[in-house]
């Protein structure tokens, strides 16, 4: 007997070491943890199970029957965070670079269906030199087997992936899918062909980190939404994020218990600038409303015309989308669109109610966006507002000018209740964009068509350029004081949490793409 328990000690402990000693302090120097230390750090204390630790692969050619290191480059398993059950896959660098082979897509896939069968996030930590080049397209293979479960997976259970290291080639497609990509700066990168092949088609010079870094997926391409300074904040933002989802799609966050005060904001009050062309940051707003320290921003710069992330109100994890003043004016443009659209479906999925703050001119104007397809892309906005069945507020604090009205949750296309400030305008557009084409011919005949202009924007914006016209068709359901806001909307979600909509049968909706 103990000559069996010491076999199985001896491939574990080399299981443990994955590809030895050298490697890990190769690894260790670009300033990366293992695999395995990632998951101890993710995970509860010794909570993690390990499933597949004495796999190998089975590939032959190029002397790879001589290479065999157990687990085959990728730790997988379960666990739970702060308690919560999870899946997970850490692919380890040590091993073959963490290239992708057969069997270790194989361990993915395992964990994978076995998260959907129980009803548990999957968490990705992704460090790979991609597809294992010995094996050719067993490897792709295995690479769609994975894909083909991302898509199967998707508003079923939570889907997290973090970018740790390379991520390049197909590899990139597997995260694409998930619901959220986190990316660690400096020592992550993903690109779909690196820097020599793009030399040799483009005859650009770029080097991997401009290329595919997590600056410029963070700020030019939206393809990471969070980008973290090292491992551990990334392993802490992975935490937090899982703080405001819930297990699955038939489940809702869990509340964390909150004692119900006044819930007064009088610092709510005098935010709005008198001078209405003038911004102030919106960022105050979702601050006066939630509860203290809860936003945990999502995709924060990139289109940061709109501001998307996560909050708690009274304790409960709602989804915020909202303008952004200080950018572009809030105008909604096509990266900003895409940006709230993919949010908003990713909370209607999972049970996550939504609060939309309105303050937007409308959308932005010029060739770039008509040619980059803004009429297709704010459609995607609109689609996804209105196909959410998840509790849905609106609190309009100024603008809410135009078509950008409709979009962005109005009563029109299913927002359960919508709020105003005093100081909301609500109009088909801005008093001098008005009365420059209603009174075009008046004022240009006028002695002073400057003084005529001004007098007529005036009388405009007295008539319109409030939320009482709309209040009255009751397309808004209160004009609220600022200060309330945050009373207003706890009572609101409360008296939302029964909502239950039920759609005619259909395979899915078609969402302009
Ligand atoms: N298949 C098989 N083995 C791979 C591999 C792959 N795709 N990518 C890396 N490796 C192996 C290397 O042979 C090396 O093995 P060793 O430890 O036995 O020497 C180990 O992983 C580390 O790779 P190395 O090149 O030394 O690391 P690096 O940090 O200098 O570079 C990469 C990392 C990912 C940039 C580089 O390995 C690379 O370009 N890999 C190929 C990427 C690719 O074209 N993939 C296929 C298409 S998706």
């Amino acid at each position: 007997m103990n000559s069996k328990i010491a076999k199985l000690d001896k491939r574990v402990a080399l299981a443990l070491l994955g590809g030895g000693e050298n490697r890990i302090k190769k690894q260790h120097a670009k300033k990366k943890l293992t695999a395995r230390e990632r998951i101890e750090y993710l995970l509860d204390e010794g909570s993690f199970e390990e499933m597949g630790v004495l796999v190998t692969h089975r590939a032959t050619d190029f002397g790879m029957e001589n290479q065999l290191f157990f687990g085959d480059g990728v730790v997988t398993g379960y666990g739970t965070i702060n308690g919560r059950l999870i899946y997970i896959f850490a692919q380890d660098f040590t091993v073959f670079g963490g290239a992708l082979s057969e069997t270790h897509a194989e361990k993915i896939c395992k964990i994978m269906d076995q998260a959907v069968k129980v009803g548990a996030p999957v968490i990705g930590l992704n460090d790979s030199g991609g597809a294992r080049i010995q094996e050719g397209v067993k490897s792709l293979g295995g690479y769609a087997d994975i894909f083909h479960r991302n898509v199967q997976a998707s508003g079923v259970i939570p889907q997290l992936s973090a970018i740790m290291g390379p991520c390049a080639g197909g590899a990139v497609y597997s995260p694409a899918m998930t619901d959220f990509t986190l990316m660690v700066e400096d020592t992550s990168y993903m690109f779909v062909t690196g820097p020599n092949v793009v030399k040799t088609v483009t005859n650009e010079e770029v080097t991997a980190e401009e290329l595919g870094g997590a600056n410029a997926h963070s700020t030019k391409s939206g393809v990471t939404h969070i980008t973290s300074a090292n491992d551990i904040q990334c392993l802490e933002d992975l935490k937090k994020l899982l703080s405001y989802i819930p297990q699955n799609n038939r489940e809702t966050t869990k509340k964390i218990p909150y004692e119900l005060g006044e819930e007064l904001r009088p610092q709510l009050i005098n935010l709005i600038p008198e001078d209405t062309h003038k911004p102030y940051d919106m960022h105050t707003i979702i601050e006066g409303i939630i509860d203290e320290e809860s936003f945990f921003e999502i995709h924060k710069n990139y289109a940061e015309n709109i501001i998307v992330g996560f909050g708690r109100l009274a304790g409960r994890s709602i989804g915020i989308i909202a303008n952004q003043p200080m950018q572009l004016a809030g105008c909604l443009d096509s990266n900003s669109s895409i940006k709230a659209a993919r949010f908003t479906r990713f909370c209607d999925c999972f049970n996550i109610p939504l609060l939309v703050l309105v303050d937007v001119p409308g959308f932005l104007p010029g060739t770039d966006q008509e040619w980059n397809g803004i009429i297709k892309n704010g459609a995607k906005l609109l689609y996804a507002l209105s196909e959410a069945t998840v509790p849905k507020i609106t609190v309009i604090t100024r603008k809410a000018y135009g078509g950008a009205y409709d979009v962005m949750n109005s009563k029109h296309i299913g927002a359960d209740m919508n709020f105003a400030w005093p100081t909301a305008e609500i109009a088909v557009m801005g008093p001098k964009g008005a009365v420059e084409i209603i009174f075009k011919k008046e004022i240009a005949e006028a002695k002073n068509p400057e003084e005529k202009l001004k007098e007529k924007e005036a009388d405009y914006a007295s008539k319109f350029a409030d939320p009482y016209r709309a209040a009255r068709r009751g397309f808004i359901d209160e004009v609220i004081y600022p200060k309330n806001t945050r009373r207003k909307l706890i009572k609101a979600f409360q008296m939302l949490e029964g909502k239950e909509i039920n759609r005619p049968k259909r395979k899915h909706g078609n969402i302009p793409l």
